[in-house]
């Protein structure tokens, strides 16, 4: 499925500029100079950034999954706003519903796949991966379905899924103990970690995390794909819960938000941690069910220390500490993204001006915690005209205020983060021995 006829094309031309390399028919790529070849075919000069060392120190070449003896054949992506990437740059400057980012991990293992083929038809991807999806919408029969969306006549070797964030109510947690988007009609902090710690300790949350694996893996036949793999990542730890200084800085969207306490700090990282565990307990349950290990979890969250939020010495909310690996509100993405020169600042301006008498019902329904977020930011200041955000300005004046991504791509990785989650990802790859071309 090409859903991006404009990434095609420059996969194209960086797949033709690597013909000399390829010629060599070597499957795995030296990508570490991946960057002197975009610049060459764009023409473009860039001083060295963050970004550029990053990824030349990635220090694993990729050995993809694929029928044992072949040329992998292409992949899926499944899962929600972290596999989708959001806010990690547009294409071509515009955005769909499911907000995909033009440096979503996913997206980076096409480009890496694409150069590593020798040659003949490229993979084929289906970036299936939907911002604000939950396990029972990836399921069979579920309106936007993507296990049904999943076109099973293009080839797929492997697939990467990302999912369980949102079933804990993240967007309940974040408005109520960290921004209140709704002012005083947000929830209470204590109520929605009360919530997440429920669905938490209910067996209800790895049952379904199971059933959407195993509905994965029978849509693609695997008795008949035995290489097929299944790569489930996880989730990072938002703060550093130890700095002392942070518990007087506030991410609240009006003027004396709640604080980030250690405590309230400590108890979302811990969060973060026991999904983390669900997810490789529900994997390591399927794979106890196969003769080989059909999923693997990868648990990057300690390539993220010393990129979470209250690092020592950082003064938060830090728009421009590009160490930081996740998004502030309408935070700029810490990477030029590459080729397109797509960024935050080409998000469309002409988006509707949100109702805030209508705007709930659909907002809940989207499941995407940006418009939910834009929804209350409206509600709140049409209630009291008063409100200002906690820098001062108010808000109709910032056009950006009514993109919902501006909000959504909140608490989740930038670029940085998503290069270490795909570092991690050919990591775990290469250390698990899985099939390959070999
Ligand atoms: C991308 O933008 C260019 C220039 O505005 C336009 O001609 C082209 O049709 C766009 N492509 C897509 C896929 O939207
Ligand atoms: C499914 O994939 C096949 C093979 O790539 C393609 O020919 C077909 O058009 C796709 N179907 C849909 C609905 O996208
Ligand atoms: C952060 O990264 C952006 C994008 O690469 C860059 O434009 C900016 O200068 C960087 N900021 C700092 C403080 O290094």
């Amino acid at each position: 499925m090409t859903r991006y006829p404009d990434v095609a094309n420059w996969l194209l031309v960086l797949t033709l500029a690597w013909a000399p390399i390829r010629s060599l028919g070597l499957v795995i790529q030296p990508y570490e100079h991946r960057l002197d070849n975009e610049q060459l075919v764009l023409g473009q000069h860039r001083p060295e950034s963050p970004s550029t060392a990053y990824r030349s120190q990635a220090p694993y070449a990729p050995p993809f999954p694929s029928r044992p003896g072949n040329r992998p054949s292409g992949f899926i992506a499944l899962g929600d706003s972290y596999s989708a990437g959001i806010g990690t740059g547009l294409f071509n400057g515009t955005e769909d519903d499911c907000r995909h980012g033009h440096n979503a991990y996913p997206m980076l293992v096409q480009e890496d796949l694409s150069r590593s083929l020798d040659g003949g038809d490229g993979p084929t991807f289906q970036f299936l991966s939907c911002t604000g999806s939950t396990v029972n919408d990836m399921l069979a029969g579920a309106e936007h379905s993507q296990i049904d969306e999943f076109n099973t006549t293009a080839t797929a070797d492997f697939a990467l899924l990302s999912i369980g964030g949102n079933d804990l109510g993240f967007f309940e947690i974040m408005n109520s103990c960290i921004f209140r988007f709704y002012s005083f009609y947000s929830g209470t902090c204590e109520s929605a970690l009360r919530h997440a710690d429920e669905q938490m300790a209910s067996s209800d949350f790895e049952h379904r995390l199971r059933l959407v694996i195993m509905e994965i893996l029978d849509r693609v036949r695997w008795e008949k794909r035995p290489w097929f793999t299944i790569t489930v990542t996880g989730y990072a730890r938002f703060f550093n819960a130890d700095t002392e200084e942070c518990d007087d800085y506030s991410f609240g969207m009006w003027w004396r938000g709640p604080k980030l306490k250690r405590e309230l700090r400590q108890r979302m990282n811990d969060m973060v941690v026991d999904v983390n565990n669900k997810i490789r307990r529900s994997v390591d349950a399927i794979n106890a069910a196969f003769a080989e290990p059909r999923v693997l979890f990868v648990d990057y969250d300690d390539a993220f220390e010393g990129h979470r939020f209250c690092e020592p010495g950082v003064v938060e909310p830090d728009y421009a500490r590009n160490e930081t690996w996740f998004f502030l509100v309408g935070g700029l993405d810490n990477t030029e993204t590459p080729v397109l020169g797509a960024t935050d600042a080409l998000l469309p301006l002409d988006s509707p001006l949100v109702d805030p008498v209508n705007c709930l019902g659909p907002a809940q329904k989207s499941g995407d915690w940006g418009e939910m977020a834009l929804c209350m930011m409206a509600t709140a200041a049409s209630k009291d005209a008063e409100l200002r955000k906690a820098d001062g300005r108010v808000v109709a004046e910032n056009s950006m205020w009514y993109v919902p991504t501006y909000y959504g791509k909140t608490f989740h990785p930038r670029s940085l983060g998503h290069m270490a989650m795909r570092d991690r990802i050919y990591k775990a790859w290469r250390e698990n021995n899985i099939p390959t071309l070999g």
